[in-house]
């Protein structure tokens, strides 16, 4: 039960914890300096030129889509209404509540140091960023959005080292029991206004392999809410039967910036088409489905012993210097059809060459996909040679252009603090842009049930 008593002594404290916390007139005017101190040092830093340049792509280079072409796109996606860049402010009455979780949801996870650093690492950073950002209230009650900080990708497995996310239904189960029991904010809108990050291959659905991803859904208990997953796809699918945001997997931004640093963008590229990682020679036959579609099995078996072509199929640390050696960086599906391969090549100016048919990209509002990147069906990797080849004579440096704007690597990386238009940034305006659309639904008193 909650009585109005409650609600407004509890009101009288938030705001005194609010105006010792947050002096939110002061914070927006350092935001707004800060935010023009990013875009000069970052302008100046690499390419002043191609900034220029990006913002006129979209009449230059916007014909030859065919293969982006715009779908219907059958899921709750939060990014697909029109939205107005100019419109920067959207951030300004934005307010999001972060729940204070005992350490075993998520910090207890952070004593591997992996946690924070690997692919599926967007709900640590996200999380981070968040603390420290602009939008935070302390007062839930002046609250949008409330996010709720579980980490379930950092349980590694002692015997392969991959992530076990055998855990992760009953650990955000188990976390939101706790937030519903003890605070009004959950019953009020049956979650719709939290917001929880799934950023393991298959996102909301919980499972690494597809039939069993989709033979369990979206948790009963998460239908209601918002999920920022790495997964999406443009066609119909039950691990996107919820409201979603696609996001970036992560790339630690520290580790780009290091690369840049020894090999700049504009480098020597000698190699033409690069790709590491897992290639089956034969791949199994698991439970009706093959690793990758067998799409990587098919590129190996091709272009092997192609000289355009840099496979390798071990692991190798320093991969990085290899991308930014390399003019296409092949990104084909794995089990899921997001690849962290996206971003890093972006980040490090290498043409993607997207290979997962009915992927759905992150922040299509903010990242120009067809103008910075190339997308081959799945069953045309047979014909990657000639495509590329005649990609290379055509348009190539049209596009190596448009991905060495600055603000295309900075909207896909997850910086912390926050950076004007990094991953998070672009988080929240979806948040945000969704509160513009469903203001009233959002808001609903705080009833006693
Ligand atoms: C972590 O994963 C293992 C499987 O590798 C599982 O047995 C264990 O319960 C998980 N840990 C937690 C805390 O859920
Ligand atoms: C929210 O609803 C659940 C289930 O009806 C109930 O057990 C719980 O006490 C409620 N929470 C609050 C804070 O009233
Ligand atoms: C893969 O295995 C499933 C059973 O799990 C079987 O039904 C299917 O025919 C197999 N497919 C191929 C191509 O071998
Ligand atoms: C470049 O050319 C390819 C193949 O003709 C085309 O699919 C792609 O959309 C073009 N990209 C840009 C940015 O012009």
């Amino acid at each position: 039960m909650v009585s109005s008593e409650v609600k407004k002594k509890s009101k009288a404290f938030y705001v005194r914890m609010k105006f010792s916390n947050n002096n939110r007139h002061g914070r927006t005017q350092f935001y707004r300096n800060f935010k023009y101190l990013v875009c000069f040092f970052l302008s100046g830093y690499l390419f002043t030129s191609f900034l220029i340049t990006a913002t006129n792509k979209t009449t230059s280079l916007s014909k030859t889509t065919a293969l982006h072409r715009k779908s219907t796109i059958a899921s709750r996606a939060l990014f697909e209404s029109s939205y107005s860049k100019a419109n920067h402010d959207l951030l300004k009455d934005l307010k999001v509540y972060i729940y204070e979780l005992p350490s075993k949801y998520n910090n207890d996870w952070l004593s591997n140091e992996r946690c924070s650093k690997h692919l599926f690492a967007s709900e640590v950073a996200i999380h981070r960023a968040l603390l420290g950002a602009d939008v935070r209230t302390f007062d839930p009650y002046d609250a949008d959005f409330f996010f709720v900080p579980v980490y379930v990708s950092c349980n590694f497995s002692t015997v392969n080292g991959f992530p076990a996310i055998g855990h992760a239904r009953s650990l955000i189960s188990s976390a939101v029991e706790l937030i519903s029991s003890s605070l009004p904010f959950w019953n009020r809108s049956r979650g719709s206004d939290h917001v929880f990050v799934a950023s393991h291959d298959f996102g909301s659905c919980f499972h690494t392999l597809e039939d069993v991803a989709v033979a369990d859904g979206v948790p009963e208990i998460l239908k209601n809410s918002i999920i920022l997953q790495t997964f999406g796809v443009q066609y119909d699918h039950p691990c996107q039967a919820v409201k979603n945001v696609v996001i970036p997997p992560y790339i630690p931004p520290e580790s780009v910036r290091s690369t840049i640093e020894k090999w700049p963008l504009d480098g020597r590229r000698d190699i033409f088409a690069f790709f590491r990682g897992k290639m089956e020679v034969h791949p199994k036959n698991v439970s009706g489905r093959f690793y990758s579609k067998a799409v990587r099995t098919k590129i190996w078996s091709t272009f092997n012993n192609d000289r355009r072509f840099y496979l390798r199929r071990n692991r190798f640390a320093g991969y990085q210097s290899e991308i930014v050696r390399s003019v296409f960086c092949l990104c084909p599906l794995g089990w899921a059809p997001w690849s962290p391969r996206l971003v890093e090549s972006l980040a490090l100016g290498c043409v993607p060459v997207i290979i997962a048919d009915g992927i759905r990209l992150p922040f299509p509002e903010a990242v120009p996909w067809p103008d910075i990147s190339l997308t081959v069906a799945e069953n045309d990797v047979g014909e990657l040679g000639k495509i590329l080849q005649h990609v290379a004579k055509t348009n190539l440096t049209a596009i190596q252009k448009n991905i060495w704007d600055p603000t295309i690597r900075r909207s896909l990386l997850f910086h912390d603090p926050i950076q004007p238009g990094d991953a998070t940034w672009q988080v929240l305006h979806a948040l945000a842009r969704e509160l513009g659309r469903s203001h009233s639904r959002l808001r609903s008193p705080v009833s006693s049930q």
